[in-house]
């Protein structure tokens, strides 16, 4: 069996959505959800689903080995980023080499970066007047949104769009590709 640790700072919709697609599939487990917002709404989400929930500040994740111990001592394989904002810390790269997957609400290398999330993506996509944005779910390095592409889905923008539009549409892919894309990357 495979085991996930999903990070999330905000709502964790998408959490919630890779938990239920796995909830039927015996191979794969979700074991942990950790944030690093103590108000986030992944956490309720988390309670729901009766997932062990950590909360951490910024010197145990970014300064410390506990977060990385941690998910040693769980047995996790795989380290999934779905709404994380904060960088992640060398230890972690080098404790899960290639195995840790994140999703940004963008086309990357387009709009990505350190500020670009959520909201502030899809207001620049509007205000750039893009005819196109999507999603792009890669490997993570020790930059902002800057590992190997894993795989991209796009939706049209046209100029009727706002950015609620937009994350609408985005949030429908995310949705539809994100828990599929980490099935096929971790059985095969
Ligand atoms: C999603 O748009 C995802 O692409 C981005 O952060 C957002 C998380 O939304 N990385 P949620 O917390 O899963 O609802």
């Amino acid at each position: 069996m495979k085991k996930l640790a999903i990070f999330a700072s905000g709502s964790g919709s998408n959490a919630e959505n890779i938990f239920n697609y796995f909830k039927e599939k015996p191979e794969v487990e979700i074991s942990l959800i950790l944030t690093n917002n103590p108000q986030a709404g992944v956490i309720e989400r988390a309670n729901r689903m009766n997932i062990p929930v950590i909360v951490f500040n910024r010197f145990t994740f970014s300064k410390s080995d506990k977060i990385v111990d941690l998910l040693k001592n769980q047995g996790i394989d795989w380290v999934i980023l779905a709404g994380f904002l904060w960088l992640i810390p060398k230890n972690l790269i080098e404790a899960f080499p290639n195995k840790i997957v994140n999703i940004h609400p963008a086309l990357l290398p387009k709009f990505g970066g350190k500020g670009m999330w959520g909201h502030h993506v899809h207001e620049a996509v509007v205000a750039q007047k893009e005819n196109e944005t999507g999603i792009t779910i890669h490997f993570v390095n020790e930059k902002y949104d800057d590992g190997k592409v894993i795989f991209q889905a796009k939706c049209t923008v046209n100029e009727e769009d706002t950015a609620d539009t937009v994350a609408a549409k985005v949030h429908q892919l995310e949705y539809e590709f994100f828990p599929v894309t980490i099935e096929k990357l971790i059985l095969g």
